[in-house]
């Protein structure tokens, strides 16, 4: 072979391999372009303004770990039926903006009748959902379908100073009686302004309240089975007089009509209380170091009246994904990261709220913190749910309308029940 032909086999087999290699990157960037321009797909949600903090430390841990999803939050009131108002008039008006639904417990039989939520049974198998606490998962049912993933637990319990009970010799005290007579014994001696603080406000954090206090009365609001609606029974106007005499007394300030959750826990956090109705988030804030109350707090289930016993409402956040998502699959894949065992421990650990899952409630590095945590299960095991109904903002808008009556004098204890009894059952169609 001559010295040129040598070179042009040379040269004709880098031109060989030059496209060999042209053709492998063109390949390569083929399959690669997609994914350049491809955009993350971004889910919205709605979120109390209270809890933003918290998720958005919990929404970067998940970015981090699925790039192709970006979580728009969007921060919306703290009380529960005004942010159930946004979801809802959103949904009514169709095109929703919202993928995945930030949802209170009692707003789930609503929303699924309304058909505005993906039925989740086929993706949340049986022995997944057996993790979670019962009560919270019920509470996610609707006709059979599960439409919620609980993420946040709540139960409604008596916060007492210990310290101030313990210096005056009292136990903490375990019937309505006892309560009143506590209070006004502190009150008397000048220890403290007021004796008990509870939520009054027209809003549904008040019905949550008075299903307790119903319920340490042997009383009932509507049964769900039979829609046999209890709240003119001698039960329901004894509890109502109960709140009342509070504020008659002066054990409670007649300002208490206008306390949401954190008037009452900031009022009780300034050391100005004996005793507190509220969620466990109160725990967390008001043992912090900042907090005059630091260590000196106790916490029991409600009181209740002589021969009854306690009752928990029912309470809790969990996530639902909007029917009208275009993105199902990424929807599905944030409610398993913000419903799994971490993300749970963090929002506890950095909220207070409590778990949805068992086996956090003996986690050591959570009891370590919040060392009611374990005694807390057998509260919540027996919590009471607010009527689980379709129409069930409805009727606690007529509640909360005739407890409001009841509390500011308009109407004695028994006119207001009597009302609200005969409005729940026309709201029912079971007036006969
Ligand atoms: C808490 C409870 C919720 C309840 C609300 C009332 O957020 O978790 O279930 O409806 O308080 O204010």
């Amino acid at each position: 072979m001559g010295k040129r032909q040598k070179h042009s086999l040379k040269q004709r087999l880098l031109q060989s391999l030059g496209l060999f290699v042209a053709i492998l990157l063109s390949i390569k960037l083929l399959f690669a372009l997609p994914g350049l321009t491809q955009q993350p797909v971004t889910l919205t949600f709605l979120i109390g303004a209270s809890e933003v903090p918290t998720w958005k430390e919990l929404i970067k841990q998940f970015e981090a770990k699925n790039s192709d999803i970006r979580i728009n939050l969007i921060e919306g009131p703290n009380a529960t039926n005004l942010l159930e108002d946004l979801y809802t008039s959103a949904f009514l008006l169709g095109g929703s903006p919202y993928d995945l639904v930030y949802m209170d417990i009692v707003w789930v039989p609503k929303f699924a009748a309304a058909g505005w939520l993906m039925e989740l049974s086929q993706l949340f198998p049986k022995e997944e959902q057996a993790k979670f606490l019962r009560g919270d998962l019920e509470g996610g049912r609707y006709r059979g379908g599960l439409y919620r993933v609980p993420v946040h637990t709540d139960a409604g319990m008596l916060y007492y100073r210990k310290d101030l009970l313990e210096q005056a010799g009292f136990k903490p005290p375990d019937t309505f009686a006892e309560l009143m007579q506590i209070s006004q014994a502190l009150q008397k001696q000048g220890v403290v302004r007021r004796g008990f603080l509870w939520q009054g406000r027209q809003y549904e954090g008040t019905s949550a309240m008075f299903v307790e206090i119903l319920k340490g009365y042997g009383g009932f609001w509507i049964n769900p089975d039979t829609l046999e609606v209890g709240l003119d029974r001698p039960e329901a106007i004894q509890a109502v007089q109960f709140l009342v005499n509070t504020i008659r007394d002066g054990v409670s300030a007649p300002g208490v009509v206008t306390y949401q959750e954190e008037e009452t826990r900031r009022i009780f956090q300034s050391g100005e209380a004996v005793f507190l109705r509220n969620w466990p988030y109160v725990w967390y804030l008001a043992n912090k170091e900042d907090s005059p109350v630091r260590g000196k707090v106790g916490l029991k289930p409600m009181v209740h009246a002589p021969g009854q016993s306690s009752a928990a409402c029912q309470g809790g956040w969990g996530w639902g994904i909007a029917k009208t998502t275009k993105h199902p699959e990424q929807a599905w894949r944030a409610v398993q990261f913000f419903s799994s065992s971490d993300a749970q421990r963090q929002f506890t650990l950095m909220a207070g709220g409590l778990p949805t899952r068992r086996e956090l409630f003996k986690d050591p590095q959570l009891v370590q913190k919040y060392s009611f945590l374990p005694t807390m299960l057998e509260v919540l095991d027996k919590a009471v749910l607010r009527p689980p109904i379709a129409q069930y903002d409805q009727a606690s808008d007529i509640l909360q309308r005739y407890l409001t009556a009841a509390f500011t004098s308009q109407l004695t204890p028994e006119r207001a029940m009597k009302a609200a009894a005969d409005e729940t059952r026309r709201l029912l169609g079971t007036k006969g």
